[in-house]
Order: structure tokens, then sequence, then C-alpha cells
């Protein structure tokens, strides 16, 4: 098994390389926080077998054209919006993932952003670092009642419940919009189908959770930010591409809505000089959904099963599904 060259674009966590080792020759790019430059990756994918990628590579289709001993590509990721998926299937060259793992992990941050942004909290831990608090103000810093809000989840997988399930426990009244209803969630949960006008005109709080796509693409620009409340706290923990940014800065900045929290952006990562962060109602991280220890470890040996299965021409375990 040796002769295999299997690619790693970043630096992992020793148990999944130890997996991976015995089956070929490993080059791993040697950062974790510095992705491997593009032209580089294609030079070193021209004779591997097996790439260990993760959400911010650009795996298309120039880059696969480079590479035509190549058996399988494993995201350390759940979301594939960055791979030619259609050229990797005309090629024959499996695609896996990390699903499910991260459920919970991406559900806490979407709830920990909501929470932060609903009430400030970035801002007011500035304001006490930066010596601007004089005293106890009776508005001051006063943000959004959560307990007994209305949530509205765009997009209702596994994460959606999750954030859902959070929400019920503080008594938030949860309704949804997805491309199918789903009968079995509004009986077990309590929550309610909603068309997506009527969840952005009512909903208090608003998570996006839809996959990036070209589908999905500025699902959330102009009109639709128009729609929703002024007090609306908007929430991305999906794909910075869902949403049209500078439509977004424009309903931050003139009041449309009041607040947003985002974990992903159009341009990742995003330039500490982007208009949107130098607003205060922005409370905005870096791609960190599913950035917890344990969830980050599982989810970098489930990309390591794949690619291995890939290598030894098994179908792999959690193998993508579009
Ligand atoms: C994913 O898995 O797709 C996240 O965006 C990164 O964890």
């Amino acid at each position: 098994m040796g002769e295999y060259k299997i690619v790693v674009t970043r630096k992992i966590p020793d148990e999944s390389l130890d997996m991976m080792k015995k089956y070929g020759e490993l080059y791993i790019w040697p950062e974790e926080e510095i992705a491997m430059p593009y032209e580089r990756l294609k030079e070193e994918i021209r004779n591997a077998h097996a790439l260990y990628t993760n959400v911010g590579d650009k795996i298309d289709r120039e880059l696969l054209e480079s590479a035509p001993h190549l058996k399988v590509i494993s995201t350390m990721a759940v979301g594939f919006d960055n791979i030619d998926m259609e050229y990797a299937r005309e090629q024959g060259v499996a695609v896996g993932h990390t699903p499910s793992v991260l459920n919970e992990t991406t559900a806490d941050l979407a709830f920990t952003l909501l929470m932060a942004a609903g009430r400030r909290i970035v801002e007011g831990a500035g304001y006490i670092k930066e010596e601007k608090w004089k005293s106890w103000g009776p508005m001051l810093l006063t943000g959004q009642d959560i307990y007994g809000a209305r949530l509205g989840i765009i997009g209702m997988g596994r994460i959606g419940e999750g954030v859902a399930r959070r929400a019920l426990g503080f008594n938030m009244d949860v309704v949804y919009y997805n491309r199918n209803q789903k009968p079995h969630i509004e009986e077990e949960m309590g929550v309610t189908y909603c068309e997506l006008t009527e969840l952005l005109q009512t909903s208090d709080f608003i998570v996006l959770l839809a996959p990036g796509s070209e589908e999905t693409r500025h699902m959330i620009g102009t009109e639709q930010f128009q729609l929703m409340k002024e007090s609306a706290v908007f929430i991305n923990v999906s794909r910075g591409t869902n949403v049209d940014e500078q439509a977004l800065y424009k309903a931050l900045k003139e009041g449309e809505i009041w607040a947003a929290g985002l974990d992903v952006f159009e341009e990742e990562p995003i330039s500490a000089s982007h208009p949107l962060l130098s607003l205060p109602n922005v409370t905005a991280v870096p791609h960190i959904g599913s950035a917890s220890i344990a969830t980050r470890k599982k989810m970098a040996m489930m990309a390591a099963e794949n690619l291995v299965a890939g290598i030894k021409g098994e179908k792999l375990p959690f193998e993508v599904q579009a």
C-alpha cells in the first residue's frame, strides 16, 4: 500500500495522520492557519492518489484536472461547496465528508452568537476594556430579550433541530422554513413551518442554516433584510455566500435590522478592514461553528477513515450524497 501518495492540506491531529500513514506516503502542509497555496497544492496533487482537505481549500475543476491519479477527496467538514462535485463524480473520484458529528457543536455556536449579538456581549466587554464605563446607566448597552422571543430558523436540518431544542429551553416560539416541511419535527418539538416571507417579517431572531450552493447564493439580500423587523437579530452559521454582505452592511448601518452574529463570510478570511467589522452591532467570529476540541478531533478521524476507505477502493463510510 506504501506506493500511494496522500496530500494533507493542513496540520491535523496526530491520531488521524497515524491512521493514514499506513496506507501511503504523506505530504503534509505544515501550517494550521495558513492555507496551502493553490499553486502549491496543484503541484503536490499531480501524482497524488488521495487528498485530505477542508473548507478553506478551493478544489475546482482546474485543480482536479491536474490530478489524474486521484481516487478520493476527503474533506474535514460537512459542507462541500468548495469542491467541484460534478467534475469529481465525472472523474470517478469518491468524495467523503463529516456529517452529523458536528451538529450539536454548531448549534451551540449558533445559540452563542444569538445570545451574544442580542445582548451586546462583545460590545459590553469592549466597553470595560476600553475604559468607557463611567457608571450604571438605565439604558446603557440594552439589548433584545431572548426568553420568549420568536426564533425563525432557515434550513431545518439536524443543526437546525439542535438550535430549536436549545431555543425551546428559552421558551422561544420557534418557526422554520425549509425546502421540505418536516411534520415529524413539528410534532416532536412543537415548532411551526412558515413561508420565508412570513418568517422574515415576524421573527425576532433569524438563524440561517441553509447549505451553500449556487441555488442558495445571496438568498438573503436587500429584499429579505427589508422584510425583517427593525429589532431583528440575524445569525449566519451556514455559508457566507448565502448572504449579500453589502446588503447586510446597509441593513445594519441604516437600522433596518438591529444586529448580526456571523461565523461565515463571503470571502474567508474576511479582512479586518471590511466595512461590516466596523459596525458595533456585528458580532463576528472566524468560522468556528464546529470548533470544539472533541468535535474537531472526531471530524479529523472521520475524514481519515473516508480517505483510507477510498485508497483501498472501498465504499466511503461517510460519502457525500449530493
Ligand atoms: C463544515 O463542516 O462545513 C463547517 O463549515 C466547518 O466545520
